[in-house]
């Protein structure tokens, strides 16, 4: 695959900065006036390849004890840091979209205030947790771990969300009840050892399960072999342990609990959260316009701590940012862009080659959202405040659309002024979509904005 991609590129370097052949091909009027409006500014940078996913962090205390798969990585938030020389005594960094709170790890650490804000609360918990961290002395993880087990044949089992399908399909029986056992003994913890086994014990869901984070999905893999919830536990905990002892190593500290903050809400309207200091910069990246749904990807922590029922879960789905294909459209809502527009009036036409009919309606929806979100990043932001989106192109039917490009359009419509778009790779389309259209290669790109004086 990577030998695919990689002969994906020179032809495409040598056609910037003009819409090449290909892109005429497969995009429609608009895309491709984008395309040409934004040419100069586009600019390839594909050391910045390996830093738009999570990969990474597989080495970086903390981040590595729970695999968020749509992380980006520490080292680009770094980057991004050292590039906007932020630093001054009043910067102070906003992710919007924060996940597991990469965003945060890297700023606080360098003594810079940073809000995270998610609408997901396994992410919110885990960029919630990660602080904790510091408070913990060696060793204490671990003795914790004996107690614990002594507990568990005294513990009923914890509730879970047993209606949702996935929780009767995913575990084998005696895990499921071990399981639950393992979480009602780590509720019974004080905190912050409470919190920090949870994350713990979240981490473990996808490998004693036939689960697999895959792509978009939760995929069930019967002939998965199946770690024990007892040795999974532990070995987290070595993990963690040894994560303890690497950031004293490492002289990793957060010289003010204030400076890392992580709050559960919804950046397409942030009127209810109150700013413990006024954004300088924006480090982020949201989910991409390509079926992505959170509530399934993570629907086993979710099952297991966050939600009741069913019902709960299927809430939760709708209102976090209409990225998937159950986004529900209200009939007054209309694309906010036209290269959007043409791209959903396309597809409407080829709905019988589209894998789900439903795509147009998504499509509408995300950029709605999205929308909605940079128009309050541009009233939250100081003036001058510089900004960073990690973003993925989508090709649907073989259309190509220029979700970075369009992102760039209506964030000028809402105060900010478009300075780079840098790409970090190029990816392929799914195999389904090459097979049918071709193989062409589809932008992850970094958005750099500035919101105008
Ligand atoms: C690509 S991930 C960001 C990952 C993050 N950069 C990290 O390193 O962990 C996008 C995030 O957007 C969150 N999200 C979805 N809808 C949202 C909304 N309406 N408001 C805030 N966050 C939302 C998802 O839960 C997900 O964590």
């Amino acid at each position: 695959m990577r030998r695919a991609l990689d002969s994906l590129q020179p032809p495409l370097m040598m056609t910037f900065p003009s819409p090449s052949s290909w892109m005429i091909r497969h995009m429609g009027a608009e895309g491709l006036r984008l395309e040409r409006k934004y040419a100069v500014l586009i600019r390839e940078e594909q050391r910045l390849g390996r830093l738009v996913s999570y990969v990474g962090n597989k080495e970086v205390p903390l981040l590595r004890l729970y695999r968020y798969k749509e992380a980006f990585a520490f080292r680009l938030v770094e980057e991004l840091i050292a590039r906007f020389g932020i630093g001054r005594p009043e910067d102070c960094v906003l992710d919007p979209f924060c996940g597991m709170g990469t965003t945060l790890l890297a700023a606080a650490l360098r003594g810079i205030p940073a809000i995270g804000i998610d609408r997901l609360p396994v992410a919110v918990f885990i960029a919630q947790t990660l602080p904790l961290f510091f408070q913990i002395q060696p060793g204490e993880i671990r003795a914790a771990y004996g107690k614990l087990k002594r507990m568990l044949p005294r513990v009923p089992p914890a509730e879970i969300a047993e209606d949702v399908e996935i929780m009767k399909v995913a575990f084998p029986e005696n895990t499921l009840q071990a399981l639950r056992r393992w979480k009602a003994a780590i509720e019974a913890l004080e905190p912050p050892l409470r919190e920090i086994y949870r994350l713990l014990f979240f981490a473990i869901l996808e490998p004693c399960s036939y689960t697999a984070k895959d792509g978009q999905f939760l995929r069930l893999r019967r002939s998965k072999k199946l770690a024990s919830p007892d040795d999974a536990l532990l070995a987290k905990v070595m993990e963690a342990e040894e994560d303890v002892l690497r950031i004293r190593a490492l002289r990793w500290e957060l010289r003010e609990p204030s400076l890392w903050t992580a709050i559960l809400g919804d950046t397409r309207n942030l009127h209810s959260i109150s700013f413990p200091c006024a954004p300088t910069a924006l480090i982020t990246s949201p989910p991409y316009a390509n079926r992505y749904d959170y509530t399934r990807t993570y629907s086993l922590e979710l099952c297991f701590h966050f939600v009741r029922d069913f019902s709960e879960l299927r809430a939760l789905r709708h209102s976090l940012l209409r990225s998937h294909i159950e986004a529900r459209l209200d009939p007054s809502e209309k694309a906010p862009h036209p290269a959007v527009q043409e791209t959903v009036d396309f597809l409407k036409e080829q709905k019988a080659s589209l894998n789900n009919p439903r795509i147009p309606e998504m499509l509408t929806a995300y950029f709605v959202d999205m929308r909605k979100a940079i128009q309050e990043w541009g009233r939250v932001l100081v003036p001058g405040a510089r900004a960073a989106i990690v973003v993925d192109n989508v090709r649907f039917a073989g259309r190509l659309l220029p979700v970075d490009l369009i992102l760039c359009e209506m964030s000028e419509e809402e105060g900010f002024q478009v300075e780079e778009i840098l790409v970090a790779r190029y990816k392929g389309n799914s195999s389904q979509q090459m097979g049918r259209y071709g193989r062409i290669p589809v932008r992850e790109s970094i958005l750099i904005w500035r919101k105008r004086p």
